[in-house]
């Protein structure tokens, strides 16, 4: 698998900019964009699921649909980045979110009144619920890391943490109605820097349910159909009244789910899925179902694009190329003393405590690669080409980026059997299908990524992408669906 350089992306694009289109006018009639992420999803579970299902709706979405076989995620794709690609056209460079367990060089811990050394551990995740083990539940405050702000210290809100716009501040502008669907209340960081971006938001918690019981999940991923039902139907969320809102989406966790617990996952190498597996995929096919069929009863399919995509996929696919690592070998390859964030799973990201480290770093890890399961150390110049920042430049940036030989994930979990936010091919090859009615079935082999949903989305209801600050940043195509 050859992931694209991004520098080699970025140039390619410089190259054609004079011709970079943008679209000005208004894509039919289309009035609503329903966006769907299958989290774990892979390409290819596309092709089998459709194969031994082909009156299923994901088979349908795909008579009407252009079908782009060969997209990938952002590099890493747990899950922020991998869902802020789609609502802001930006790789984690640009929109400054490497991980939802990552490291800002400028912030500090809560309750210390950015007194002390900056630097702080920032994790969108349950920790900042007020009751992680509740499915209800609102951000904890005071949890919140801090920064300093305009001379004052200010708590960072999960949206302030995101460097650019998304879609929904953008469509929000222009006066259209936004409402979105995720798995915790750290969530809200889709709402874009301005914190306005988005009229309904629904975050139920997912570490609520119990994630290793594929029945829980599913209850779980009930409450999102359930939301996306809602909308369908003119009402918020929580069944008070609404209006259908032009861009709105939810996820599915119960796929990731089964993909990652013993005795599911896949029975071989070409994604042949267990019995278990198959039923989560059915699931989420019924769920789609019903979205089609309230979009109808509404008299709303013509008028709605439909785009399935995911956050990321889950490696590995083979299971005879599980190896577990533990992490505890990587830190006390590069030194614990020397790192202020290892953040891992079939991946490994380094923030040191002294960037003049990273290149001594990187050889002791290269030196011992078999043994820590390594395929590439990116650091410094090739760090900069392949993800575009400069940790000395951007204290978002990590110093170090592990890419694993595959199968390799950095846990000392009896459970796990796979994971993700990694760069290679189960992790970052993803499906993106563009449905609706008026379109007829192709299958487009270009290579794409999942940044081009965002420009997208905003092209269809006739809004210059360029509204969009990754999507000028980083020449951000749009899919070619017209
Ligand atoms: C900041 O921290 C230092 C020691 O780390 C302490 O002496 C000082 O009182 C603190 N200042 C405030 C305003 O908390
Ligand atoms: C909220 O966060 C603060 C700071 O981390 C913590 O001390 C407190 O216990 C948390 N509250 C709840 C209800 O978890
Ligand atoms: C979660 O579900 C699994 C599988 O059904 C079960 O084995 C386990 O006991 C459950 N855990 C809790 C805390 O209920
Ligand atoms: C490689 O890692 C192993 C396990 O941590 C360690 O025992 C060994 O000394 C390391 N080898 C090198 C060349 O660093
Ligand atoms: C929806 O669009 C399809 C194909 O473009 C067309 O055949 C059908 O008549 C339309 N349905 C309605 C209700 O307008």
């Amino acid at each position: 698998m050859i992931i694209p350089k991004l520098a080699t992306i970025v140039s390619l694009l410089c190259l054609v900019s004079t011709s970079y289109a943008i679209p000005q006018k208004k894509e039919k009639d289309f009035k609503h964009v329903l966006l769907i992420s299958i989290d774990g999803l892979h390409q290819v579970d596309v092709d089998v699921f459709t194969k031994a299902n082909p009156e299923s709706t994901i088979a349908k979405l795909l008579k009407n649909g252009v079908y782009f076989k060969k997209a990938r995620t952002s590099l890493p794709s747990d899950s922020f980045p991998g869902l802020l690609a789609q609502l802001t056209g930006g790789s984690p460079a640009t929109t400054g979110v490497w991980y939802d367990d990552a490291w800002d060089g400028t912030y500090f811990a809560p309750g210390s009144k950015c007194n002390g050394t900056a630097g702080y551990n920032t994790v969108w995740d349950e920790s900042l619920d007020m009751d992680p083990k509740a499915v209800v539940t609102t951000l904890n405050e005071t949890a919140l890391p801090l920064r300093k702000f305009k001379g004052k210290c200010e708590k960072v809100q999960p949206y302030q943490f995101l460097r650019v716009n998304t879609i929904f501040e953008v469509a929000k502008k222009h006066g259209l109605v936004t409402a979105w669907s995720d798995k915790l209340p750290a969530y809200s960081i889709v709402r874009g820097p301005s914190g306005k971006g988005v009229d309904d938001l629904f975050v139920p918690e997912i570490n609520g349910v119990n994630k290793t019981d594929t029945k829980a999940v599913e209850g779980y991923d009930t409450l999102h159909i359930n939301a996306v039902l809602n909308w369908i139907n003119g009402l918020k969320a929580d069944g008070s009244s609404f209006s259908v809102p032009a861009i709105f989406g939810a996820n599915f966790q119960s796929i990731s789910v089964t993909q990652k617990a013993i005795g599911a996952g896949y029975k071989d190498a070409a994604a042949t899925p267990s019995d278990a597996l198959v039923g989560a995929f059915k699931f989420v096919d019924d769920a789609l179902k019903k979205f089609v069929d309230a979009l109808k009863k509404k008299d709303l399919e013509n008028s709605t694009i439909i785009i399935l995509s995911a956050k990321h996929g889950q490696s590995p696919i083979d299971i005879t190329k599980l190896k577990k690592i533990s992490a505890k070998l990587l830190s006390a390859q590069v030194g614990d003393d020397k790192i202020n964030q290892l953040t891992t799973d079939d991946v490994a990201l380094f923030w040191l405590k002294d960037h003049k480290d990273s290149k001594e770093a990187a050889e002791k890890l290269r030196a011992n690669a078999t043994t820590l399961g390594i395929t590439t150390v990116y650091e410094g110049s090739s760090l900069k080409e392949q993800f575009g920042c400069e940790p000395t430049k951007d204290t978002r940036c990590p110093d170090i980026a592990i890419k694993t030989n595959v199968g390799v994930i950095y846990t000392t979990s009896a459970t796990k059997i796979a994971e993700h936010g990694g760069f290679n091919e189960d992790d970052i090859h993803v499906p993106i299908i563009v449905s609706n009615p008026s379109i007829s079935a192709k299958v487009d082999s270009s290579s794409v990524d999942t940044r081009s949903i965002a420009p997208f989305i905003l092209s269809v209801f006739g809004i210059n992408p360029h509204e969009l600050e990754a999507v000028v940043k980083e020449k951000t195509e749009t899919l070619p669906v017209f």
